[in-house]
């Protein structure tokens, strides 16, 4: 059955639209309206600085365009979410992660020839240098697993400097089917050093989410049958998660390759930046909260507390910058977390009964509700990936393995864009006014 597409708004472009600016000293100046495929029309600053000297302000980006981008559509009030056109609930429901890969790199979903052979080239680009190992063994046993990915990731730039020409279409290509190949490998790789398993190689005949389970659940002495729900969760998860267009880490990767630096590099930058709290580390601090609430009884005084402005405690896995309606990766993932939940017969285990109803609760909640705070992917996705049996600690990896793809293909569009230059961000500046240097006895 064919999903049936929301209405949404297509604009045409209009020749010569103009918005008019009035500086505090009565001189007007028109600057150029452009508009995209959909979505809000934006007001071209870029010659603003060089026409009259003056900088635009938006810490937070919140009402700055970074840049062109055809890759991923987000309407934040109606909960819309489109890859290349194509609505987040059907690729989750129809598409395989590597098709997905492939949409977003490529722009088109591929045909049956075009995806074998991508899907091979992913496929044989799996493992990693042996010598990436002796570096991983260096880490302290009980370094986070997102530590581990920063350095491990960034040290393939290491590897592979010298045929990374970023200005070569061909190379950049065979970077990308590195990374992604890659990521699982040493994602799972990671997963293994944090409890203290041996590294388990690639297998060649399973999917990508099937590999990287039996990478992280099969022990040389016992290989792990990746059953139809795993694979699937674990495939949605990767979907869902594969771009999100202009956040943190995705502007990060842009910026770090916007001065034609190494790729693997970038990707470490857009690892680091994911890892807070506010972004790839929430699925990890929904665990931890549940930990911290500890019973059902204390649900409501720690709803009080996310109430307090007084108090720092916020619901982790509620809330979100861009969705004020549903986050659609939300719905999609609850469903595949209840598959989960039931074939692994873990419903009834405390820290998940204590989540459905911290979720009830809060969806009847006036604070809640009236700020439209509803649960978004990650609060899901921490319960699905704890019945899967991750470390908790594990959750930013793997949120970092779907993301990747959304990373390379942004950094892609970036280099290619006629309009690509290094990325530098502008101030205004609030420190001490000029003034002389004062030594050392005179202070
Ligand atoms: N718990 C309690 N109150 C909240 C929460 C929350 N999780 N999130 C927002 N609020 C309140 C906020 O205090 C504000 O209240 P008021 O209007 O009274 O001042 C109101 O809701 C509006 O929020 P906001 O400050 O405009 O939201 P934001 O866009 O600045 O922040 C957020 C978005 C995701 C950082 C925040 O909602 C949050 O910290 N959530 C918990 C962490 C989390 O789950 N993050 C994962 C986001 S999804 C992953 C991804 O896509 O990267």
């Amino acid at each position: 059955m064919n999903y049936v597409l929301p209405e949404l708004e297509t604009l045409e472009p209009v020749e010569g639209e103009k918005a008019t600016l009035t500086l505090p000293d009565g001189r007007q100046v028109d600057l150029p309206v452009l508009r995209g495929t959909h979505g809000p029309k934006v007001v071209d600053v870029q010659k603003l600085y060089r026409d009259t000297g003056y900088f635009t302000y938006d810490p937070g980006f919140m009402s700055t365009a970074s840049c062109d981008s055809s890759i991923t559509y987000i309407d934040g009030e109606r909960g819309i979410l489109l890859h290349r056109g194509y609505p987040i609930e059907e690729l989750a429901a129809k598409a395989s992660f590597i098709e997905v890969c492939y949409l977003l790199l490529y722009g088109k979903l591929p045909d049956a020839g075009e995806l074998a052979a991508f899907d091979d080239s992913i496929t044989h680009h799996t493992l990693v240098h042996e010598k990436l190992k002796t570096f991983l063994n260096g880490y302290r046993r009980d370094a986070h697993p997102m530590a581990v990915m920063v350095g491990t990731v960034g040290a393939l730039s290491a590897f592979y400097h010298e045929e990374t020409d970023v200005t070569d279409p061909e190379e950049r290509d065979l970077a990308t089917h590195r990374i992604i190949a890659k990521m699982a490998t040493i994602c799972a790789m990671a997963s293994n050093y944090a409890i203290g398993q041996p590294f388990v190689y690639p297998q060649n005949d399973l999917d990508y989410a099937a590999n990287f389970l039996h990478m992280c659940f099969s022990v040389p002495t016992e290989r792990m049958q990746v059953t139809l729900v795993q694979a699937r969760a674990m495939n949605r998860f990767l979907v869902l998660h594969a771009d999100h267009e202009q956040n943190a880490s995705a502007a990060t990767v842009r910026i770090a390759g916007s001065s034609q630096a190494n790729p693997y590099a970038c990707v470490a930058a857009g690892i680091a930046s994911l890892w807070g709290p506010a972004h790839g580390g929430a699925n990890e601090a929904v665990l931890k909260m549940l930990e911290e609430i500890g019973t059902r009884d204390n649900i409501l005084m720690f709803l009080k507390r996310a109430k307090d402005k007084t108090d720092p405690f916020r619901l982790m896995g509620f809330g979100h910058r861009v969705y004020k309606n549903y986050d659609p990766r939300a719905r999609v993932l609850r469903d595949s977390c209840h598959e989960v939940l039931d074939e692994l017969d873990k419903r009834d285990e405390p820290v998940f009964a204590l989540a459905m109803e911290l979720e009830r609760i809060a969806l009847e909640d006036d604070y809640f509700v009236s700020r439209k705070l509803f649960p978004n992917v990650d609060f899901y996705s921490g319960i699905m990936l704890r019945a899967m049996g991750f470390p908790t600690e594990m959750f930013p990896p793997l949120f970092a393995l779907g993301r990747t793809v959304g990373w390379i293909s942004q950094w892609h569009e970036m280099i290619q864009s006629p309009n690509q230059r290094i990325d530098r961000p502008r101030q205004r500046y609030t420190g001490a006014p000029i003034r002389n240097y004062v030594p050392l006895e005179q202070r």
